[in-house]
């Protein structure tokens, strides 16, 4: 495979002549990481068992260079020269790349020898922060689509899996000491159905949600994958999973699971036992995530609960008027996220909320960019989220076939096109997967790729304007051959159609 069809595009490459083959002998060594991840997968697709050797065959060093990684492909040996442990993952997942697609699938059916082509390859990321949020909450995706979901960010070389873990539809971590969260919030009695002039509903149960070992588990499975697990518990709206769980901490009357899409009116309400319950959440999952990000959610908290019931609370806490709540509570849980050594990161409403947000927050800018300039401006670091460019629920094209179109139309040059402001304090880029209207790992599939592949590029490569159609031909047979149900680039195919299932496109 050529050089040409790497994708995210490297930084340099300097072409040589001839090829490495590979074969049953071919010894691989190095860093144990990468060594391991080599063999497993490498291995599965070429039947090679990719044992040790001195010197080995193909040889992954650590440290050497200062950042990223270098291949040297020779004839007779691979030598990788990487920065650090994920910067050698990132090099066989270029190596990967090389082999072709075949290389991507999980048992031996190539029955052409196994090349790499000879050059230098000279890489590093553009962006410390290349993230991509998944909604679980929403509609859960069982752990092993997790596993999956991680295995496939690695492919891309993202490295930040924002965990969207809570919502009014869905709550999905076990926490021991609340064990209704999950028996009452892990689950509704059925769910809205598309975003029509009528409501919809399918009438059908839908739950599930993550045990504590399961979450240690993706932790662990995405560490391997050099991707660090960033958890969003959402306070003080998108809250009624919980409320239905522990009325006592909403507005009073017993609520079910949310059951419709939408901005919710019910919030949590700003007593102080409700704050001790979130903080008691919070070190539960602070214990299992060890990521240096804790997300506190933030957003779309409208205020019109706590202007009927809480003005006296509010005037008992010093504020000016109700709507603050929104910004104490959130003060209550960042402080809680900070004194343990974490950064919260929240929506960028937490510089609307009312009164001033801890030092050290980091605001996700998804109304647009202007809250990451506003976050900066104030002295903090920000990730570029904007709904307008990277939101993967949102409707990829105007085919009249587009399954259950919302959001902005966003094609795959758009994302490609996507150019963050230029800032230190930014800290890198994140597509959003919100699945109100992807309630199977198919529909995911169909709403994230190929776009993750052109968010990719705009995370990893400033230089990568040209040739992108190119190198997304050859990382479409990629994706097939990794079984990704990816939208074709012409369209939905039949079975990838919602006929008479409304959207609400913007
Ligand atoms: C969001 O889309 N509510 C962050």
């Amino acid at each position: 495979m050529s050089f040409d069809a790497l994708l995210p595009k490297p930084l340099h490459v300097e072409p040589g002549d001839g090829v490495h083959v590979l074969g049953p002998g071919t010894t691989v060594g190095g860093e144990p990481g990468v060594v391991a991840w080599f063999r497993r997968n490498i291995g599965a697709a070429t039947g090679f068992a990719f044992g040790p050797g001195v010197p080995a065959a193909i040889e992954f060093r650590v440290g050497g260079v200062p950042e990223g990684y270098r291949i040297d492909i020779g004839r007779e040996r691979v030598s990788v020269l990487a920065h650090d442990a994920a910067a050698a993952h990132h090099a066989a997942q270029t190596l990967r790349q090389l082999l072709g697609p075949d290389a991507h699938r999980t048992a031996p059916i190539h029955s052409a020898a196994w090349t790499l082509p000879c050059g230098v390859v000279t890489d590093r990321p553009r962006f410390g922060w290349r993230g991509c949020h998944l909604d679980v909450a929403r509609h859960f995706l069982p752990k092993r689509e997790v596993f999956r979901f991680v295995e496939l960010m690695a492919a891309h070389k993202l490295n930040v899996l924002h965990l969207h873990l809570t919502d009014d539809q869905g709550w999905r971590i076990e926490v021991p000491r609340y064990p209704k969260l999950t028996e009452i919030g892990a689950w509704r009695w059925r769910s809205m159905v598309g975003r029509g002039e009528v409501d919809a509903f399918d009438d059908r149960p839908h739950g599930g949600y993550y045990t504590t070992d399961d979450l240690r588990e993706i932790v662990a499975h995405a560490a391997a994958h050099h991707i660090t697990v960033v958890p969003e518990v959402d306070v003080p709206g998108h809250s009624q999973a919980a409320i239905a769980a522990y009325p006592e901490l909403g507005p009073g009357p017993r609520l079910e699971v949310w059951d419709r899409w939408g901005v919710n009116e019910t919030v949590l309400n700003a007593q102080p036992a409700t704050v001790d319950f979130y903080r008691d959440v919070l070190d539960h999952v602070m214990d299992v995530f060890p990521s240096p990000v804790i997300c506190v959610g933030g957003d779309e908290v409208p205020t019109a609960q706590w202007e009927r019931d809480s003005a006296d609370r509010a005037a008992e806490l010093g504020l000016a008027h109700p709507a603050h709540l929104h910004g104490w509570f959130l003060r209550q849980v960042i402080e809680h996220v900070h004194a343990n050594g974490r950064q919260a990161l929240g929506w960028d409403e937490i510089l609307d909320a009312g009164g001033p947000l801890p030092a050290g927050t980091i605001v996700a800018s998804w109304r647009g960019e202007e809250g990451a300039l506003r976050a900066i401006e104030a002295g903090h670091q920000a990730v570029l989220c904007p709904e307008q460019h990277l939101y993967f629920d949102h409707r990829q094209s105007d085919h009249p076939d587009e399954p259950i179109p919302v959001g902005f139309l966003r094609t795959l040059d758009d994302v490609h096109g996507y150019e963050p402001p230029a800032a230190d304090e930014v800290l890198g880029v994140q597509a959003q997967v919100w699945t109100e209207h992807l309630d199977t790992p198919r529909r995911v599939d169909y709403a994230v790729f190929p776009r993750l592949a052109a968010f990719a590029e705009v995370a990893w490569t400033e230089d990568r304007h040209t040739g992108f159609r190119d190198r997304l031909e050859h990382h479409l047979a990629r994706l097939a051959a990794l079984g990704v149900e990816y939208r074709p680039l012409d369209g939905p195919l039949p079975w990838q159609t919602r006929p008479r299932v409304a959207g609400r496109p913007r």
